[in-house]
């Protein structure tokens, strides 16, 4: 017998929600959404008119929380309110979905994290890239030992935004948003390393804003990581018009990318190299061989988080997971503030591990002096061109 749909409460009604929202419909016997919640009630209401939804439009999201009928909510808040939403969620008996960035701290994932266990919840962070089929095909790869033990890893998270981006008032404060491009776009391809690598032993990072005067955060970094035996590189920008994002990872018996390319050399009699075409055509045959995935992004992460609610599945992304995200992200800007290479784990004691800490410690590229309080709705936005194409 089927159970009884699950409520769902959309707390936030910006750009994110729409995508949340498309997903949870794409799950009718598991789900309902019975409330959007945004301080601005009209956004609300124009999701709930657009998809034709039996919701209730709240502009005080403990509205929702207090409904029995509701089982879940999505946060799609700005980052700064992520942590508070979650945990009062939490404590209402709530399961949450969070979206990205987990929070502005680790001290504050910790706390989700504890209020989610403390209530026998389901806490999961958003991280819809590893839904992508060449992410998901480059792991289990990796996993195989395909390419043999990682040297190098290149991660190009390269994307582009106007300088008016950062008017929306949340944006571009280390308060509100937390950070720039590695906060809020890098944070996927650091998600997607740590998951298909690990955490890494060290970080190393510079940091700058090149091109929007408007935000005190960065939209340019630089970070080196370390693992016991190898090294991965990441770049990140808001100012690459084409947008290329790519994974690169280099093994001893080959390489293999995101987007898809094998290559491998072996070695001449002078060490000069010439290409081991077996070995890049048993990359191919195996990537192909591996199984597509029938859902991806948003829709097949959200999946998961019903079923897991509904104890029919493991819940595959957690707050561990966001956490891990969100502790090389102070890393970087520890590394950044300090000019010095950062050992992981940072500890509860340290000032970017503390709520307010980074913000409190990073330096303003510049002082934000436009402001506004929504922008007119356009089409859907991006969610980045090559994250798993
Ligand atoms: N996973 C992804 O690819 C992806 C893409 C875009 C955005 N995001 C994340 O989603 C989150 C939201 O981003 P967005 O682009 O939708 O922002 P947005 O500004 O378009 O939407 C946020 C909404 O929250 C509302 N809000 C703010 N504080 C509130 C409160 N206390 N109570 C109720 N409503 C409140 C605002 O009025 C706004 O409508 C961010 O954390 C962002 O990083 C994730």
């Amino acid at each position: 017998m089927e159970p009884k749909p699950l409520g769902i409460a959309i707390i936030g009604a910006g750009a994110i929600a729409d995508v949340h929202i498309q997903a949870y419909l794409k799950f009718p016997e598991l789900c309902r959404v019975r409330a959007v919640c945004d301080l601005y009630p009209q956004k609300a209401q124009e999701l709930i008119d657009r998809y034709g939804l039996d919701a209730q439009a709240c502009e005080d999201y403990h509205q929702a929380l207090e409904r029995e009928d509701i089982d879940a909510v999505s946060i799609c808040l700005p980052p700064s309110a992520h942590a508070q939403t979650a945990v009062e969620s939490l404590n209402a008996g709530k399961h949450v979905i969070c979206e990205k960035p987990m929070a502005g701290s680790l001290e504050e994932c910790d706390q989700m994290i504890r209020a989610a266990q403390e209530n026998g919840r389901l806490l999961s962070v958003v991280a819809q890239n590893r839904y992508k089929t060449p992410n998901q095909k480059v792991k289990k790869l990796l996993e195989e030992g395909a390419i043999g033990p990682v040297l190098f890893g290149t991660i190009n998270s390269l994307w582009w935004r106007g300088e008016n981006y950062y008017d929306l008032w949340w944006r571009g404060t280390w308060e509100k948003e937390s950070g720039g491009c590695v906060t809020n776009h890098a944070v996927h391809h650091i998600d997607l390393m740590q998951w298909m690598l690990g955490m890494p032993q060290w970080v190393s990072a510079v940091i700058t804003n090149v091109g929007h005067s408007n935000s005190q955060c960065e939209d340019a970094a630089v970070a080196v990581m370390g693992y016991p035996g190898s090294m991965v590189q990441l770049t990140a920008s808001l100012v690459t018009h084409n947008e290329a994002q790519e994974i690169i990872f280099q093994g001893r018996k080959g390489g293999i990318s995101v987007p898809w390319q094998a290559s491998a050399s072996k070695a001449l009699p002078n060490g000069f190299p010439e290409p081991d075409t077996d070995q890049v055509d048993a990359l191919n045959r195996r990537y192909k061989e591996l199984p597509d995935l029938e859902l991806e992004g948003h829709p097949a992460q959200i999946g998961n988080f019903l079923n897991a609610i509904l104890g029919r599945e493991k819940l595959e992304i957690d707050g561990l997971q966001g956490r891990n995200t969100i502790e090389l992200i102070a890393a970087i800007y520890k590394s950044a503030a300090t000019g010095q290479r950062v050992d992981l784990p940072i500890s509860d004691q340290d000032v970017f591990y503390k709520k307010g800490g980074i913000a409190a410690t990073m330096p303003h590229f510049h002082e934000k002096t436009k402001s506004v309080e929504n922008f007119q709705a356009t089409k859907p936005i991006s969610l980045g061109r090559d994250v798993g194409k």
